[in-house]
């Protein structure tokens, strides 16, 4: 086996789209320190590329993840995890990302697997996903965001069910609930994941961090505030030639040509 198929995460670049494929198959990529770590960098390193504009994190076809890695966790006491800034540390880098981030989920997508997910900006789910916060089983609970990002995507009742189960919800049903964005069949999710991905990053570089960055207000904040915010983002493209170029193609009935500046 080569030192690259040994790598948690393998990296891979298409175009302008980025590709992370976690790799951890015979752990059903469960997350571990040293998946999360690489995933992190990987990440940064894709946001700071100017030749990248959408990044993809997919899995196997078995598993996106199954959550965060138990046999790790199983000897740490408290006063490690708090010493050690358990998910802080790594997993929320992922926050720091500017760039959209898609999520190309196949089979199961639970605990930390869902929750990473859930922190992705779309999620496009094969008709195989299977979706969930089983943690209550281990006598833990969802703690890389999943208490609070699951409520905001499906409303307090399901994710209550959810959480509280620990019973997993298919595709259709995550469909449903809003939790993703769209739902194919398995064998189309790397290429309906690549084009959504392609098409996002021939936009307008930063009319897109600028735009999912109002987004994640909308998420996050109140709605006064989120109006604000977005007010001021709007009157900003005003100062980018990529907008200027966007409106003078539409009038001219040409593609617009993006500097991405
Ligand atoms: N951590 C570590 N190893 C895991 C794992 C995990 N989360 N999930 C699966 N694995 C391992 C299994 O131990 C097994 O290893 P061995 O072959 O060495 O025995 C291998 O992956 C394959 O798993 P199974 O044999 O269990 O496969 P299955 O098809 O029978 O079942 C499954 C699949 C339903 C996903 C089952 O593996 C499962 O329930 N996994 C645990 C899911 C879970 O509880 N996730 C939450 C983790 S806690 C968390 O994420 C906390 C947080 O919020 C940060």
């Amino acid at each position: 086996m080569s030192a690259v198929s040994e790598s948690p995460v393998l990296v891979r670049r298409e175009g302008r789209v980025g590709i992370l494929t976690l790799n951890r198959p015979q752990q059903l990529n469960a997350l571990n320190d040293a998946l999360m770590d690489a995933l992190g960098a990987a990440l940064l390193a894709f946001d700071a590329d100017e030749g990248i504009g959408a990044i993809v994190i997919t899995g196997s076809d078995k598993a996106f993840a199954a959550g965060a890695d138990i046999a790790a966790m199983a000897g740490w006491t408290y006063t490690e995890v708090v010493r050690d800034q358990f998910i802080t540390r790594n997993w929320e880098t992922l926050r720091q990302v500017r760039k959209p981030v898609i999520a190309a989920v196949a089979g199961f997508a639970l605990g930390g697997g869902c929750e990473l997910a859930l922190a992705c900006d779309i999620v496009v789910a094969a008709e195989s996903a299977r979706f969930g916060l089983p943690e209550i089983k281990l006598a833990m609970l969802p703690g890389a965001g999943g208490t609070q990002r699951l409520p905001r995507a499906i409303g307090k009742a399901k994710a209550m069910d959810l959480c509280l189960s620990g019973r997993l919800m298919d595709a259709a049903e995550a469909d449903r609930l809003g939790l993703v964005s769209r739902v194919v069949p398995a064998e189309r999710l790397a290429d309906e994941a690549l084009g959504l991905a392609a098409t996002v990053a021939g936009y307008s570089l930063p009319a897109l961090m600028s735009l999912k960055a109002c987004v994640q207000r909308a998420w996050e904040g109140s709605l006064t505030e989120g109006i604000g915010y977005e007010r001021r983002e709007l009157y900003a493209r005003f100062a980018t030639e990529d907008a200027r170029e966007g409106m003078q193609a539409f009038l001219a009935k040409r593609p617009p040509v993006f500097q991405h500046r």
